[in-house]
């Protein structure tokens, strides 16, 4: 379900996007037939897709273990690039639609840095950076809970139950290491051993 969700969304914010740099293109070169044709057809299209961008943006947040700081400027932007547009293409204001389309871009853009971010300051029960942490537990507890729960369990943002997985050790190492969407990969952010160790960890937390 959420993993669904969260495709609908990735997809229907590039529909969005794309859709806004050509009306953006078409005013910029003053090509206002094709801006008035264009905008005519994509009508219907266009409010499919914001509705869904909207709604499975909404869903998303409330599944949300936490929202930080940079995912509340994100939203901000998002919705203020909204009157900025419809003002910007009303009045054929070329200096607020590009401002509009830059303000979408910029949330994009947060919304990967916040992914980043999120990855590369984890706090575990006892304060240790994960950085430093070589131990399953604690890796687990800096990384992993806010998804799958202390007990592996807990299923948030369509995680799986890891209760009840059935993978190998190296498959689940190889899931831990690139991801699997909408889970994110832990190459470069945990060392081989560390992945290592919270893979065994995250057997140990089968029946
Ligand atoms: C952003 C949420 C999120 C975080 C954080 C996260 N996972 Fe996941 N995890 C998922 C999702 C979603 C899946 C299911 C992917 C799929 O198969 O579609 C998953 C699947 C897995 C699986 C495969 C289970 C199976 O039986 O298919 C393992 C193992 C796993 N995660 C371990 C970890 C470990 C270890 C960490 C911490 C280093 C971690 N995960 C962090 C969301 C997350």
């Amino acid at each position: 379900m959420y993993k669904g969700i969260y495709y609908t969304h990735l997809i229907s914010v590039n529909i969005f996007l794309l859709i806004y740099i050509v009306k953006t293109v078409m005013l910029l070169a003053n090509k206002e037939e094709s801006l008035v044709r264009f905008t005519k057809g994509i009508k219907v299209p266009e409010m499919i897709v914001s509705t869904l961008f909207l709604i499975t943006g909404i869903y998303m947040l409330i599944q949300a273990p936490d929202v930080t700081v940079l995912q509340i400027i994100k939203i901000i932007l998002v919705f203020a690039s909204i009157p900025v547009a419809v003002v910007g293409f009303k009045k054929r204001k070329k200096v607020l639609a590009v401002l509009s389309v830059l303000m979408i871009i910029a949330a994009y853009g947060l919304a990967e840095v916040n992914k980043k971010h999120r990855l590369s300051k984890p706090v575990t029960e006892e304060n240790v950076p994960a950085s430093t942490a070589v131990n399953g537990h604690d890796i687990f507890m800096a990384n992993c809970t806010s998804c799958h729960g202390v007990d592996g369990k807990a299923g948030l943002s369509g995680a799986k139950d890891l209760s009840v997985s059935t993978l190998d050790q190296n498959t689940q190492e190889e899931i831990i290491r690139n991801g699997k969407a909408p889970m994110p990969g832990y190459s470069g952010i945990l060392t081989e051993e560390q992945i290592k160790a919270v893979a065994e960890y995250s057997a140990t937390l089968r029946k």
